[in-house]
């Protein structure tokens, strides 16, 4: 008998098949027992009937524990008050394990701590499986995107010898009595890469010690950085917004059953379509004044005043040339008005704030050592990073794309712990 998965049972209506899971949940009414199975691709309804199985099964049936891992075969029929729509009648059962021991997430609320401490457990639940589904699809529309618009995927070090976004998040690991620093970004070595290749992305984890405790920071998140020699930051914006557009329509197309059981309101999703609005920081700082959220000219967004832009609109925003003094020592600078550059973040909408960075960079060997000196950083390992504009230097502008916000967005979820299998965080190493 062929296995096959829940997730196409639809296409197997009146045949005998087998299902490789575990049980989910059950119910019993009188000589019938409902046992919900998973499988990862779904839940469904696998029905004994007392009087049409042999007594051995239903007293297999009987003993299945939650969690217990179970081969069951039967026939696939069509019933609209199952969950998806099919469900099994049985004729075999055999028992993998049968769970012995009371499993810890008995089917009822737990708070978020204790969820945490049995995460190895909690990704079980189905909707953990379907965030995790949908964030695998992120990530295989991310690649699809950019492997079909010309970018070659380069893999930068995770072991590197300097900061790429400032010095105060930066995990040291012993490097045979050195310091090395986990990496923070791809970018640097990505403007090696495209002056080789013209075009490229690096995609990894990418580490921060961020002390803030939010719930838009991890320790540890995985981002994707494209990088584009002989491209300037309006170009830059524009594949930002192809490539985000073109990420939720993939997820929608193909998981849109995970989303409507995550009860995410679909229709904000299907209504993200380029052009993105623009927001130049100074116009973006005067709207949060009149909105009670004044800040000094100069300063970066807090979490208050992203939150607050983010719901301004309903496509992601652009907020565009922010101050220099804010930024990373790489940007350029606009050529009329040195005090901002040619940078921009992209917010999503619906309060999720920040999703993208991206700038147009220095293209300027000396303006570039003199950055290096202003940011305090050792101009001995930036050696190589100066020395791409020392030959054949072009304009160029990348940007990085944080994948679990963007699963947390189009997810709609409360926190970004969710958005990730094993979430590290400020005080989290554990599982
Ligand atoms: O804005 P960031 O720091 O930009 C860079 O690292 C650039 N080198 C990217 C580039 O131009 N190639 O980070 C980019 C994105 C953010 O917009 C956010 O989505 C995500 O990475 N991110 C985080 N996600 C989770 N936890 C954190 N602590 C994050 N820090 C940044
Ligand atoms: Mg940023």
């Amino acid at each position: 008998m062929k296995p096959i998965r829940i997730a196409d049972a639809g296409r197997h209506v009146g045949e005998e098949v087998e299902l490789r899971g575990w049980l989910y949940n059950r119910r019993s009414k009188g000589r019938i027992q409902f046992l919900i199975l998973r499988d990862g691709t779904g839940l469904m309804q696998a029905v004994v009937a007392g009087d049409e199985v042999p007594e051995s099964v239903f007293a297999i049936a009987d003993r299945l524990t939650q969690e217990s891992s179970v081969i069951v075969r039967g026939s696939v029929r069509a019933d609209r008050r199952a969950p998806g729509g099919h469900e099994l009648a049985v004729t075999d059962l055999e028992p993998v394990q049968v769970v012995e021991e009371e499993y810890p997430i008995a089917l009822k609320e737990h708070g978020v701590d204790f969820l945490m401490d049995h995460r190895h457990l909690w990704i079980r639940t189905p909707r953990q499986a379907a965030v995790l589904r949908v964030r695998a699809e992120v990530i295989r529309a991310i690649r699809e995107w950019l492997d079909d618009n010309g970018f070659a995927l380069v893999d930068t070090p995770i072991l590197t010898p300097a900061a790429a976004e400032g010095t105060t998040t930066l995990f040291t690991v012993d490097y045979f009595g050195e310091p090395a620093y986990l990496a923070q970004s791809g970018q640097l070595y990505n403007e090696a890469a495209i002056m080789a290749l013209g075009r490229v992305y690096c995609f990894g984890p990418t580490f921060r010690a961020e002390k803030s405790k939010t719930r838009r920071h991890l320790t540890e998140f995985w981002m994707v950085e494209p990088e584009m020699a002989y491209c300037d930051q309006e170009e830059n914006q524009r594949v930002q917004e192809e490539l985000v557009a073109a990420v939720v329509r993939r997820v929608l197309e193909r998981r849109r059953p995970d989303l409507e059981f995550l009860g995410r309101d679909v229709s904000k999703l299907e209504g993200i379509r380029p052009p993105f609005p623009r927001l130049p920081y100074d116009e973006a700082l005067a709207w949060l004044e009149e909105q009670g959220l004044a800040l000094p000219w100069g300063e970066d967004f807090g979490a208050p005043h992203e939150t607050a832009l983010s719901t301004r609109f309903e496509q992601p925003v652009f907020v565009t040339r922010y101050p220099a003094r804010c930024k990373a020592f790489y940007m350029q600078p606009d050529p009329d008005r040195p005090e901002v550059v040619l940078c921009a973040d992209l917010l999503a909408p619906e309060g999720y704030g920040e999703i993208i960075g991206g700038s147009q960079r220095i293209d300027d060997a000396s303006l570039l050592e003199q950055r290096i000196r202003e940011h305090g950083l050792p101009p001995e390992v930036f050696r190589w990073y100066v020395d791409l504009r020392r030959y054949g230097s072009v304009p160029h502008s990348g940007f990085g794309l944080g994948v679990e916000r963007t699963v947390a967005w189009i997810c709609g979820l409360e926190h970004i712990r969710e958005a990730i299998p094993f979430p590290r965080l400020l005080h989290r190493m554990y599982p």
